[in-house]
Protein backbone atom coordinates (compact mmCIF):
# COMPACT_ATOMS: atom_id res chain seq x y z
CA UNK A 1 0.00 0.00 0.00
CA UNK A 2 1.69 3.12 -1.24
CA UNK A 3 0.62 5.65 0.19
CA UNK A 4 2.40 9.14 -1.85
CA UNK A 5 5.73 10.04 -3.38
CA UNK A 6 8.52 11.43 -1.32
CA UNK A 7 10.00 14.86 -3.10
CA UNK A 8 13.82 15.68 -2.97
CA UNK A 9 15.10 12.80 -2.57
CA UNK A 10 18.91 11.98 -3.29
CA UNK A 11 19.52 8.66 -1.71
CA UNK A 12 18.02 5.65 -0.20
CA UNK A 13 19.35 4.32 3.05
CA UNK A 14 18.11 1.02 4.20
CA UNK A 15 18.36 -0.96 7.42
CA UNK A 16 19.71 -4.42 6.91
CA UNK A 17 18.76 -7.46 8.98
CA UNK A 18 14.97 -8.35 8.86
CA UNK A 19 14.57 -5.12 5.68
CA UNK A 20 16.44 -6.74 3.10
CA UNK A 21 17.97 -9.82 4.92
CA UNK A 22 15.85 -12.27 5.90
CA UNK A 23 16.59 -12.94 9.70
CA UNK A 24 14.48 -15.85 9.82
CA UNK A 25 15.90 -17.95 7.28
CA UNK A 26 18.67 -19.69 9.67
CA UNK A 27 15.68 -20.93 12.00
CA UNK A 28 13.52 -22.18 9.04
CA UNK A 29 15.83 -23.94 7.21
CA UNK A 30 16.42 -26.04 10.57
CA UNK A 31 13.66 -26.41 11.79
CA UNK A 32 13.02 -29.95 11.04
CA UNK A 33 15.84 -30.55 13.60
CA UNK A 34 15.02 -28.02 15.92
CA UNK A 35 11.40 -29.06 16.32
CA UNK A 36 7.80 -27.36 16.85
CA UNK A 37 9.31 -24.67 18.93
CA UNK A 38 11.34 -23.46 15.76
CA UNK A 39 8.95 -20.19 15.29
CA UNK A 40 9.74 -18.76 18.44
CA UNK A 41 13.39 -19.67 18.42
CA UNK A 42 13.74 -17.80 16.06
CA UNK A 43 11.46 -14.95 17.26
CA UNK A 44 13.14 -14.93 21.05
CA UNK A 45 16.48 -14.85 18.96
CA UNK A 46 15.82 -11.68 17.60
CA UNK A 47 14.01 -9.67 19.79
CA UNK A 48 16.72 -10.83 22.71
CA UNK A 49 19.24 -9.31 20.19
CA UNK A 50 17.45 -6.09 19.60
CA UNK A 51 16.89 -5.35 23.63
CA UNK A 52 21.08 -6.08 23.90
CA UNK A 53 21.52 -3.75 21.94
CA UNK A 54 19.90 -1.16 23.38
CA UNK A 55 20.52 -2.34 27.09
CA UNK A 56 24.14 -2.46 26.24
CA UNK A 57 24.07 1.24 24.46
CA UNK A 58 22.23 2.49 27.85
CA UNK A 59 25.05 0.62 30.12
CA UNK A 60 27.92 2.07 28.07
CA UNK A 61 28.82 -1.64 27.51
CA UNK A 62 29.06 -1.77 23.87
CA UNK A 63 29.71 -4.66 21.92
CA UNK A 64 29.73 -5.90 18.42
CA UNK A 65 26.59 -6.89 16.86
CA UNK A 66 28.38 -10.52 15.81
CA UNK A 67 28.93 -10.92 19.54
CA UNK A 68 25.33 -9.40 20.20
CA UNK A 69 23.41 -12.08 18.05
CA UNK A 70 25.65 -15.27 19.39
CA UNK A 71 24.58 -14.10 22.97
CA UNK A 72 20.90 -13.92 22.16
CA UNK A 73 21.23 -17.03 20.38
CA UNK A 74 22.47 -18.50 23.30
CA UNK A 75 19.31 -17.24 25.16
CA UNK A 76 16.95 -18.11 22.91
CA UNK A 77 18.39 -21.94 22.78
CA UNK A 78 18.37 -21.70 26.82
CA UNK A 79 14.96 -20.78 27.26
CA UNK A 80 13.72 -23.45 24.80
CA UNK A 81 16.01 -26.53 26.54
CA UNK A 82 18.20 -26.77 23.55
CA UNK A 83 21.85 -27.48 24.39
CA UNK A 84 23.19 -28.46 20.81
CA UNK A 85 26.87 -26.73 20.36
CA UNK A 86 26.84 -28.16 16.90
CA UNK A 87 23.47 -26.65 16.16
CA UNK A 88 24.73 -23.39 17.81
CA UNK A 89 27.16 -22.93 15.08
CA UNK A 90 25.52 -24.19 12.18
CA UNK A 91 22.73 -20.99 13.08
CA UNK A 92 25.65 -18.59 13.38
CA UNK A 93 27.13 -19.53 10.23
CA UNK A 94 23.69 -19.02 8.48
CA UNK A 95 23.70 -16.25 10.20
CA UNK A 96 26.34 -14.74 8.63
CA UNK A 97 25.52 -15.59 5.00
CA UNK A 98 21.98 -14.33 4.97
CA UNK A 99 20.03 -14.07 1.76
CA UNK A 100 18.81 -11.05 0.40
CA UNK A 101 14.07 -10.63 0.31
CA UNK A 102 13.48 -10.94 -3.62
CA UNK A 103 11.51 -7.53 -3.15
CA UNK A 104 14.96 -6.06 -2.00
CA UNK A 105 17.36 -6.89 -4.98
CA UNK A 106 14.70 -5.44 -7.61
CA UNK A 107 14.39 -2.57 -5.68
CA UNK A 108 18.36 -1.93 -5.52
CA UNK A 109 19.16 -2.85 -8.67
CA UNK A 110 15.67 -0.03 -10.10
CA UNK A 111 17.34 2.68 -7.25
CA UNK A 112 20.36 2.25 -9.16
CA UNK A 113 18.93 2.25 -12.42
CA UNK A 114 17.22 5.60 -12.17
CA UNK A 115 20.38 7.16 -10.77
CA UNK A 116 19.96 7.45 -6.92
CA UNK A 117 22.47 6.74 -4.17
CA UNK A 118 21.85 3.89 -2.10
CA UNK A 119 23.23 2.98 1.27
CA UNK A 120 22.83 0.31 4.17
CA UNK A 121 22.67 1.98 7.85
CA UNK A 122 22.72 -0.96 10.20
CA UNK A 123 23.39 -2.03 13.38
CA UNK A 124 25.82 -5.00 12.37
CA UNK A 125 29.49 -4.88 12.48
CA UNK A 126 31.48 -4.09 9.31
CA UNK A 127 32.74 -7.99 9.49
CA UNK A 128 29.12 -9.72 9.48
CA UNK A 129 27.79 -6.77 7.08
CA UNK A 130 30.54 -7.63 4.34
CA UNK A 131 29.51 -11.66 4.53
CA UNK A 132 25.78 -10.57 4.48
CA UNK A 133 26.42 -8.36 1.16
CA UNK A 134 28.15 -10.74 -0.43
CA UNK A 135 26.45 -13.50 -0.20
CA UNK A 136 23.55 -11.74 -1.46
CA UNK A 137 25.16 -10.37 -4.23
CA UNK A 138 24.01 -7.12 -3.60
CA UNK A 139 27.80 -5.12 -3.42
CA UNK A 140 26.68 -3.60 -7.14
CA UNK A 141 23.71 -1.99 -5.99
CA UNK A 142 25.20 -0.51 -2.86
CA UNK A 143 27.16 2.80 -3.12
CA UNK A 144 27.69 2.95 0.76
CA UNK A 145 27.59 -0.16 3.57
CA UNK A 146 27.54 1.81 6.88
CA UNK A 147 27.95 0.32 10.02
CA UNK A 148 27.36 1.76 13.92
CA UNK A 149 30.61 0.40 14.82
CA UNK A 150 31.84 3.51 13.52
CA UNK A 151 29.61 5.64 15.58
CA UNK A 152 30.18 3.10 18.80
CA UNK A 153 26.75 3.27 20.01
CA UNK A 154 23.54 1.21 18.28
CA UNK A 155 20.30 2.65 16.58
CA UNK A 156 18.12 4.65 17.48
CA UNK A 157 20.65 6.60 18.77
CA UNK A 158 20.47 10.18 16.69
CA UNK A 159 24.76 10.17 15.77
CA UNK A 160 23.76 7.17 13.67
CA UNK A 161 21.15 8.50 11.62
CA UNK A 162 23.31 11.65 11.49
CA UNK A 163 26.15 8.97 10.22
CA UNK A 164 23.73 8.85 7.27
CA UNK A 165 23.54 11.92 6.09
CA UNK A 166 27.04 12.49 6.47
CA UNK A 167 28.28 9.33 4.14
CA UNK A 168 25.31 9.99 1.59
CA UNK A 169 26.84 13.18 0.63
CA UNK A 170 23.08 14.82 0.76
CA UNK A 171 22.54 18.12 2.34
CA UNK A 172 20.26 17.26 5.17
CA UNK A 173 18.12 14.22 6.40
CA UNK A 174 15.39 15.27 4.32
CA UNK A 175 17.04 14.21 1.86
CA UNK A 176 17.57 10.55 2.41
CA UNK A 177 14.45 7.86 2.26
CA UNK A 178 15.14 5.51 5.16
CA UNK A 179 13.42 2.49 4.97
CA UNK A 180 13.27 0.11 7.86
CA UNK A 181 11.16 -2.89 8.13
CA UNK A 182 11.66 -2.49 12.13
CA UNK A 183 8.55 0.06 13.11
CA UNK A 184 11.25 1.54 16.22
CA UNK A 185 13.85 1.86 13.92
CA UNK A 186 11.48 3.37 11.29
CA UNK A 187 9.94 5.80 13.60
CA UNK A 188 12.95 6.88 15.44
CA UNK A 189 14.16 7.82 11.94
CA UNK A 190 11.08 10.18 11.29
CA UNK A 191 11.77 11.39 14.66
CA UNK A 192 15.32 12.31 13.32
CA UNK A 193 14.11 13.60 10.15
CA UNK A 194 14.36 11.46 7.07
CA UNK A 195 11.37 10.63 5.20
CA UNK A 196 10.82 6.93 5.91
CA UNK A 197 8.85 4.13 4.29
CA UNK A 198 8.09 1.32 6.21
CA UNK A 199 8.25 -1.97 4.84
CA UNK A 200 5.72 -4.16 6.48
CA UNK A 201 6.87 -7.30 6.20
CA UNK A 202 5.96 -8.46 10.03
CA UNK A 203 1.86 -6.66 9.97
CA UNK A 204 2.90 -4.90 12.67
CA UNK A 205 1.31 -1.84 13.66
CA UNK A 206 2.85 1.35 14.40
CA UNK A 207 4.79 1.62 18.29
CA UNK A 208 3.76 3.83 20.41
CA UNK A 209 6.88 6.37 20.35
CA UNK A 210 7.76 9.71 18.24
CA UNK A 211 8.25 9.09 14.74
CA UNK A 212 5.53 8.65 11.90
CA UNK A 213 6.82 6.62 8.95
CA UNK A 214 5.46 8.52 5.48
CA UNK A 215 4.60 5.22 4.25
CA UNK A 216 3.79 1.85 4.95
CA UNK A 217 4.69 -1.00 2.07
CA UNK A 218 4.07 -4.13 1.15
CA UNK A 219 6.39 -4.87 -0.86
CA UNK A 220 10.08 -3.01 -1.45
CA UNK A 221 9.25 -3.02 -5.15
CA UNK A 222 6.92 -0.15 -4.97
CA UNK A 223 9.72 1.91 -3.66
CA UNK A 224 11.38 3.36 -6.90
CA UNK A 225 8.79 5.00 -8.63
CA UNK A 226 7.87 6.89 -5.42
CA UNK A 227 10.92 8.46 -4.82
CA UNK A 228 12.30 9.26 -8.08
C1 LIG B 1 20.03 -3.48 11.63
C2 LIG B 1 19.10 -4.17 12.59
C3 LIG B 1 18.31 -3.22 13.40
O1 LIG B 1 20.36 -4.00 10.55
O2 LIG B 1 18.22 -4.98 11.97
O3 LIG B 1 20.45 -2.37 11.97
Amino acid sequence: MAQEKFNGIQACVFDAYGTLLDVHAPVASLSGEIGPNADAVSKLWRDKQLQYTWLRSLMGAHAPFWEVTGEALDYALSFHGIDNPDLRKRLMDLYFELDAYDDARDCLSALKEAGLKTGILSNGNPEMLDGAVTSASLTAVLDEVMSIEDVGIYKPDNRVYQMAVERMGVAGPANICFVSANTWDAQAGSHFGFQVARINRFGLPDDNMPGKPDALLDSLRELPAMVS
